[in-house]
């Protein structure tokens, strides 16, 4: 294992946006979480009444987070800005920005979460892992579902099912959608696939707007 699996806590809980409307909201999800800890079917039930709420409201999201970008980690223009994260990296709240035509890579998230569209449309195709796992660089994927996604839509993540997917815009506009992370999700190392080749391999997606380890926290303070 290398020290890049290992993420240290920050020295704080970290805002990105200022609005009324996410803290209310990360405040019920910490809330509900806790309450929840040992069922997470029921965090992500109770949970979806009051992010249906949030995602109904259309002016709490800055327009510089809902930008594409150009130098994204994930390739094909797209922008994942974080809005929250906790300081133990516990809960990310970030929006993922895909342009018209642009796709994800096929990806895992290992933690549980919600995600919702809030604008734009998408096709998620979702998938289910088929192999055990034995053998290194190895993953045979099946497609369980394919999905068409209008604002307001909520797809629940709850490892291993929904876990693996890949999202495309379908609009003729970017779409965004606002991701619920039980973990920090642009940080932590997890799974990109290839179906066609049947094959694996770690990768950190980063997010656009904040680094991921202490050292760079710091940095970042400094300039
Ligand atoms: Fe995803």
């Amino acid at each position: 294992m290398t020290n890049d699996t290992i993420l240290e806590p920050l020295p704080e809980d970290q805002w990105f946006i200022e609005s009324q409307e996410l803290r209310s909201f990360v405040a019920t999800v910490r809330e509900i979480s806790a309450i929840t800890a040992g069922d997470r079917t029921q965090t992500l039930a109770r949970l979806e009444p009051y992010f249906q709420e949030l995602l109904a409201q259309q002016q709490w999201l800055p327009e510089k987070f809902a930008q594409i970008n150009p130098e994204s980690k994930m390739g094909g223009g797209i922008g994942q800005w974080l809005l929250y994260r906790a300081k133990d990296r516990s809960l990310s709240v970030f929006s993922l920005v895909i342009p018209p035509g642009s796709t994800t890579p096929v990806h895992d998230h290992l933690a549980w979460g919600l995600i919702g569209l809030y604008k734009g449309n998408q096709e998620e195709t979702v998938y289910r892992r088929v192999d055990n796992g034995d053998t290194e660089g190895h993953a045979q994927l099946q497609v369980t579902e394919v999905r068409s996604l209008q604002p307001g839509d909520i797809y629940r993540l709850l490892p291993p099912d929904g876990d693996i997917h890949a999202v495309k815009t379908t609009s003729q506009s970017a779409s965004v959608s606002i991701h619920i992370l039980g973990n920090d999700a642009g940080c932590i190392l997890r799974h990109q696939f290839i179906p066609e080749s049947h094959s694996v391999k770690s990768f950190r997606s980063g997010y656009s707007n904040a680094p991921c380890k202490e050292e760079e926290e710091k940095k970042h303070v400094q300039v």
